[in-house]
This record gives structure tokens, C-alpha cells and sequence, in this order.
């Protein structure tokens, strides 16, 4: 499960509120991802204090196809913004091999409070500084297409 959560992941509401909020926003872009025309995760950046960060999830049946590592490697191509920042808790190997298998450098730890822990754990903070391999020119942040 992942640590950094929303409080009550199972708020139908605020999780609408939320995703209302997000779609409408120039400073997210959040791509569904599809297996077999079915959904089965999210990827997306966002801005918070100033730095872009990456988040995903990817619906457990699924997991260990490679799917999380080829929906983060789409979104590095049509984020253009350098550098990119990630945090994941620190024992969670899964999503640090996505990370790093895509680019991302550990810059550091810290200790933060994790909702779906209840709990404060250590979080990795990690950096990409590559480019993006492709930069389309219709990937502003107006035109970027959000789900
Ligand atoms: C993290 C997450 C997105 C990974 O999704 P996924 O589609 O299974 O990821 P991938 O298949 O692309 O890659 C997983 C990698 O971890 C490796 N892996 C799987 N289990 C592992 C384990 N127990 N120990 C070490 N590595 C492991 C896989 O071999 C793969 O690496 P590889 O490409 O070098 O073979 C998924 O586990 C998830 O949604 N977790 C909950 C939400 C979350 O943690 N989001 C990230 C928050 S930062």
C-alpha cells in the first residue's frame, strides 16, 4: 500500500473534490493508465512549493508488468520541466526501482507523517535532471490533455 496518501482514501467526495480540483489545474498533468482498454492506475506531476513531482499507482492485479516504468517513461516525455522531484517511503523497492530505472537520482531522506500509516516514516527524495527524449510541440501546459 502506498504510504502518502490521502487521509481517508475511501472518501468517494473528497476524492471527486480533489480530482475536480486537479484536472482543472495548469500546474498538473495526470494520464490514466490502461491495460486492455481497462484502467488500472494513474501517472501525473503536479507543483507543490515551487518543485514539479511525479506520483502513480497501479492497481495491485497488475503489478510487476512493467506497466508503472512505461507510464512514467510517457509522462517524462511530455513533462518538459527539468528537474523533476519524487518522494517514496523509503522501504518501498518497487516504486524506487521505477524511479531509478527512469533516471531518478536520490538526493536525500527525511522523516515525514505517512496516512496510510498512521505514522511518521522515512521518505527517499529523488531528482531527474535528464531531458525529456522527445519534447512535442504541443505539450504546453494549456494543451497538455488531462483525464
Ligand atoms: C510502485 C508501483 C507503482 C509499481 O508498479 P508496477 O507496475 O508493478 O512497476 P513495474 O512493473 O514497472 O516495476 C516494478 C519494479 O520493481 C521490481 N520489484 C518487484 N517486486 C520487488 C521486490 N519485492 N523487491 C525489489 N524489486 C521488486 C520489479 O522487478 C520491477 O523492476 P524491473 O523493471 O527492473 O524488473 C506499484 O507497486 C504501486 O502502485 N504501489 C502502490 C502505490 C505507490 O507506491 N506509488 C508510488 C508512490 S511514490
Amino acid at each position: 500500500m502506498a504510504a502518502f496518501t490521502a487521509e481517508d482514501p475511501d472518501d468517494r467526495t473528497a476524492f471527486d473534490v480533489h480530482m475536480a480540483k486537479v484536472r482543472k489545474s495548469p500546474e498538473v498533468t495526470t494520464r490514466a493508465v490502461t491495460a486492455d482498454g481497462r484502467l488500472v492506475g494513474s501517472v501525473a506531476s503536479f507543483v507543490i512549493e515551487g518543485t514539479t513531482e511525479v506520483t502513480y499507482w497501479i492497481d495491485r492485479s497488475f503489478w510487476g508488468q512493467g506497466l508503472a516504468g512505461r507510464a512514467l517513461a510517457l509522462l517524462l516525455d511530455s513533462v518538459p520541466v527539468r528537474p523533476l522531484f519524487a518522494r517514496v517511503a523509503s522501504d518501498n523497492v518497487r516504486s524506487l526501482k521505477v524511479l531509478q530505472k527512469a533516471g531518478f537520482a536520490i538526493t536525500g531522506t527525511e522523516i515525514s507523517f505517512a496516512n496510510g500509516r498512521n505514522m511518521e516514516i522515512e521518505e527517499t527524495i529523488l531528482r531527474l535532471d535528464e531531458p525529456a527524449k522527445t519534447t512535442p510541440s504541443d505539450v504546453s501546459s494549456r494543451e497538455r490533455r488531462t483525464y
